[in-house]
């Protein structure tokens, strides 16, 4: 059994625990074989779930660097742990798509930096702390970190629904699915409904409010889809 098959199963064990131990699980995935339709049957699921990758690699290293920068105002010793183990899959999860999408994608001919644009903008500039150069007043810092906080729980409230998804309904394995890259998203996938409170329970720390939650939510609706159908159709041919 290799390192990444074992992350998987120990990381869809703990998924499935009421009271689950966050684990930050160290893994390797070798794509350097993959066919690019790597769902039998399937090439729009296949395009859609690789292309999802660009916003996961950028988006998961900013969550990292918000959460990093909301540490010094947790007060609760249990959330600060969690929050810590957080931002340690997250990395893990943002090299882990990176170091295999990247050289996979450009084998096939796929633009990888057309891909990356949109969420450089939106993860690098325009969320950034200076969002465009534009420095935030000190008196509105606070609100500033809580808001993007809360844009990571609206995302988070997705990756874990679309974690249970893959997990429960999507057969891989037994549709005969590129093992190689079904065990990258099942183990993804696995952690990401492993550790799904954890940004809802930074953010209500931090004093965020329930009517701030629903907008995000709703923008980060808009976003995946979006995000999702334009990849598939630039990064293909
Ligand atoms: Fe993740
Ligand atoms: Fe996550």
């Amino acid at each position: 059994m290799n390192i990444a098959s074992t992350a998987r199963d120990t990381a869809c064990q703990s998924a499935t625990l009421a009271d689950t131990q966050l684990i930050p699980r160290q893994v390797k995935f070798d794509w350097s074989n993959a066919p690019l339709k790597w769902i039998p049957n399937d090439a729009f699921g296949s395009h859609y779930i690789n292309h999802f990758s660009f916003t996961l690699v950028r988006g998961e290293f900013f969550f990292c660097r918000v959460f990093k920068q909301a540490m010094p105002f947790i007060t609760d010793e249990a959330l600060r742990h969690n929050v810590d183990v957080f931002i340690k899959q997250e990395i893990i999860h943002a090299k882990a798509h990176r170091d295999s999408i990247d050289e996979y994608l450009s084998r096939y001919g796929v633009d990888i930096a057309s891909n990356y644009k949109r969420e450089l903008w939106v993860f690098e500039k325009l969320l950034n702390n200076d969002p465009f150069g534009y420095k935030i007043p000190k008196s509105l810092q606070r609100q500033w970190l809580i808001f993007r906080v809360g844009i990571v729980a609206a995302a988070e409230h997705y990756t874990c629904g679309f974690g249970h998804y893959a997990l429960n309904d999507c057969n891989w394995f037994a549709n005969g699915a590129d093992h190689e890259v079904a065990d990258l998203f099942t183990w993804h996938s696995a952690e990401e409904v492993e550790h799904r409170t954890v940004a809802y329970d930074l953010y209500r720390h931090l004093g965020g409010t329930y009517s701030m939650r629903a907008e995000y939510a709703f923008s980060r609706a808009h976003f995946y889809l979006s995000d999702g159908g334009r990849h598939c159709s630039i990064g293909t041919s």
